[in-house]
């Protein structure tokens, strides 16, 4: 089995300035399962190739998410501080357990409902206040408003609220990156967290002064109530869903807009009717497979094909490598607006499939259905700058022209 010293993939600038497609390309083929080592002695398993990427997921038995969903999230033998009261690194039972309220209170169909509506007149403010002409980084200046809507509603808060909540999320999770954290990234992840923790804790707070239980806060404030959950179990939570909300489509957004800049002639079949919108948007997600990969710890030996990984060994799942696989993907590295049955797994699989997952897929459909139908487009007029992340692939700049969409045939 190929064992990497000092490999790339804990490189957050391989990530950013690099080729990781290329490289997790060559693993796919040559090497499905491989080790990953670091100077200071932390070592992962690789896995790209889909079929793995996906058996992996779905055996929540043999395969902890207690010890940390990110390389370094937690150090061996050391479970996450969070483990089993937070849905991302909760096994079963308390997984399942938590999941339940969540869904419940936040991901039901008439969320999902008001969540689009609020999404789409964000989106729309954020499109009309563009005229031919401007010069504007995209995604500071629209894509937060995808995240910012589902917030306003899960949360129950003012978009203003929504807005400051965002920027600290987005501290902790893009740490690394000195565009959000300027040059002393450890601190600034600590003051964010307080923040982020502060201000769903005055939610809770305020939820349960005023008995309501109309959003997902409100929802689980009264089972804090009741003693029917942890108030630190309500927080965690409510900390996970905002992170897990915020810190990925508006990256997907930003992607969605750069790729539509390359693939000018594809994207004209969307406007033009020609490929429905939904179709689209699953080949935007695979795509961009914003959350590049997650972490497990085996509980126990995992065989994968020829390969036994041993018990008590870190793995991680490359959703964007399953997402390149020819033995799934016809054509894997070519953009095909309408490719049909798409299978992509960026949103993962199993009992931790994201559960933001119908939110995710509404957000960047209604961005593409506000795109359509606008009558201005945006032109990609400098390089993108790329997340320094190897968790989450994104875009810190992307600076764009606003133009007449008949001047670039969309
Ligand atoms: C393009 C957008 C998104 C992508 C690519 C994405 C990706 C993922 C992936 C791969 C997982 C599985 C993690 C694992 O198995 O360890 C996950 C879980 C999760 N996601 Fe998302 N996500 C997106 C959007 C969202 C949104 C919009 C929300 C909330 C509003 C959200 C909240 C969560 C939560 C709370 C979990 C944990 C679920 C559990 O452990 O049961 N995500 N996401």
């Amino acid at each position: 089995m190929l064992v990497v010293e000092d490999s790339p993939l804990y490189s957050a600038e391989f990530f950013a300035d690099g080729d990781p497609w290329a490289y997790l390309a060559d693993l796919r083929e040559n090497h499905p399962v491989s080790v990953h080592r670091r100077a200071d002695g932390y070592e992962f398993y690789a896995l790209t190739r889909y079929a793995d990427v996906y058996a992996a997921y779905v055996d929540h038995h043999r395969l902890s998410s207690s010890y940390g969903t990110m390389i370094d999230g937690s150090y061996r033998p050391e479970k996450d501080s969070a483990s089993g009261r937070m849905l991302i690194v909760a096994d079963q039972p308390e997984h399942a357990a938590l999941r339940k309220p969540v869904k419940s209170s936040g991901f039901s169909r008439e969320m999902l409902g008001k969540a689009g509506r609020t999404v789409r007149r964000n989106i729309r403010g954020a499109l009309d206040r563009l005229s031919v002409g401007d010069r504007v980084d995209f995604s500071k200046a629209v894509a937060p408003e995808l995240p910012k809507g589902v917030l306003e509603v899960l949360f129950g808060i003012a978009p203003q609220d929504a807005g400051a909540l965002l920027e600290a999320t987005r501290t902790m999770i893009g740490y690394r990156d000195e565009a959000y954290v300027g040059s002393s990234p450890l601190d600034a992840l600590v003051d964010a967290q307080l923040e982020v923790l502060e201000f769903i804790d005055d939610l809770i707070s305020r939820r349960i002064s005023s008995g309501s239980s109309d959003d997902m806060i409100g929802f689980l404030a009264q089972l804090v109530a009741a003693d029917q959950m942890p108030r630190d179990v309500a927080l965690l939570n409510g900390l996970n869903v905002a992170v897990g909300g915020n810190e990925t489509t508006p990256h997907t957004a930003s992607l969605t807009v750069e790729t539509i800049h390359h693939e000018r002639a594809q994207w004209q079949k969307v406007v033009a009717g020609d490929v429905p919108f939904d179709v689209a948007t699953q080949e935007f997600l695979r795509w961009t497979s914003t959350n590049s990969y997650v972490q497990r710890l085996t509980v126990e030996e995992f065989p994968v094909g020829d390969h036994v990984i041993p018990a008590n060994s870190f793995v991680t799942l490359w959703n964007m490598s399953a997402n390149r696989d020819a033995a799934v993907f016809d054509r894997p590295d070519a953009f095909v607006i309408d490719r049909p049955d798409n299978k992509q797994l960026a949103f993962g699989a199993g009992v931790h499939r994201c559960i933001g997952a119908p939110v995710a897929s509404l957000e960047i459909q209604t961005f593409l259905e506000e795109l359509a139908a606008w009558d201005k487009a945006f032109v990609v007029v400098d390089r993108p700058q790329r997340l320094h992340s190897n968790f989450m692939l994104g875009l810190t700049e992307l600076q764009v022209e606003v133009v007449d969409a008949k001047d670039v045939g969309a």
